[in-house]
């Protein structure tokens, strides 16, 4: 059996541990958790220790006590996702992809490493996702959608099929999406329905959905805090 850590000790992290659990528990074995927080260093979460900063990540690769790691960080930090995900993928870590027992991944259907897809999410024939990819649960990814690396879809979003999207976007809870394309970088807010084509940067919301801001490459470097209370 191999050993991996978790990236991140709070909520995602959970899940990610919870249904890695469910899903490859007999071939990866979790170490622990890494995350940046001092305060929670040396503490217990789900009955492993959170062992110390991410950056510790490297030097429990060098010493072969972990073969692999996965990205635990929420769609609060799409661009420390990715850039995690880099990190991992520079240390020649593995990066086994999490899906649930109940999700559906349709064997024509290619889903890249390191992704996490939550119960009763459906990845249809003929869809294809990258790596890092999040699909929380009831989520749906119809036939023929192609999504870039770091794709993050919340509770229930569907999508119908075909539809192009970039690196690192999020789309939230409930949303529809019925357009063709969707850029990178984009946050569709909560209980949307993307009718139109959405550019690099947009965040959109609302039926039909609406573009409150185009964010420059500069500000899709820094996290968009999806909701006030999750820091
Ligand atoms: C879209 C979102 C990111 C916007 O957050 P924000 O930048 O803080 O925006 P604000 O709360 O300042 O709202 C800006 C405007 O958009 C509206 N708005 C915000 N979220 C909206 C939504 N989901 N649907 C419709 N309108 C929305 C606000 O009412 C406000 O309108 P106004 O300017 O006419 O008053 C956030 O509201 C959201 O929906 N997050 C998704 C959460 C989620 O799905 N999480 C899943 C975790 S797995």
């Amino acid at each position: 059996m191999s050993s991996l850590v978790i990236l991140g000790a709070r909520e995602h992290a959970k899940m990610v541990f919870a249904t890695l659990q469910d899903a490859l528990s007999k071939e990866w074995e979790v170490l622990g958790f890494l995350d940046d927080n001092s305060s929670l260093h040396g503490k217990d979460l789900l009955g492993l220790p959170i062992l110390g900063p991410i950056q510790d990540m490297a030097g429990l690769a060098a010493s072969g006590r972990i073969q692999g790691a996965l990205v635990g960080i929420s769609c609060n930090h799409m661009a420390v996702r990715a850039r995690l995900f880099s990190e991992i993928k520079r240390l020649r870590l593995q990066t086994p992809s999490v899906i649930s027992p109940t999700a559906h991944v349709h064997r024509l259907a290619a889903v890249g490493e390191g992704s996490v897809i939550f119960g009763g999410a459906v990845v249809n024939a003929f869809a294809r996702v990258g790596s890092n990819f999040v699909a929380y649960s009831n989520a749906v990814v119809e036939h023929e959608c192609v999504l870039g690396d770091n794709v993050y879809l919340g509770p229930g979003v569907a999508f119908c099929g075909s539809v192009r999207v970039g690196n690192s976007t999020f789309i939230g809870t409930g949303s529809s999406v019925v357009c063709e394309k969707i850029g990178d970088d984009v946050v569709v807010g909560a209980g949307a329905a993307v009718v139109r084509d959405l550019p690099d940067g947009a965040v959109a919301v609302g039926v039909p959905s609406r573009i409150l801001q185009i964010r420059t490459p500069e500000e899709r470097k820094e996290s968009y805090i999806l909701r006030e209370h999750v820091k």
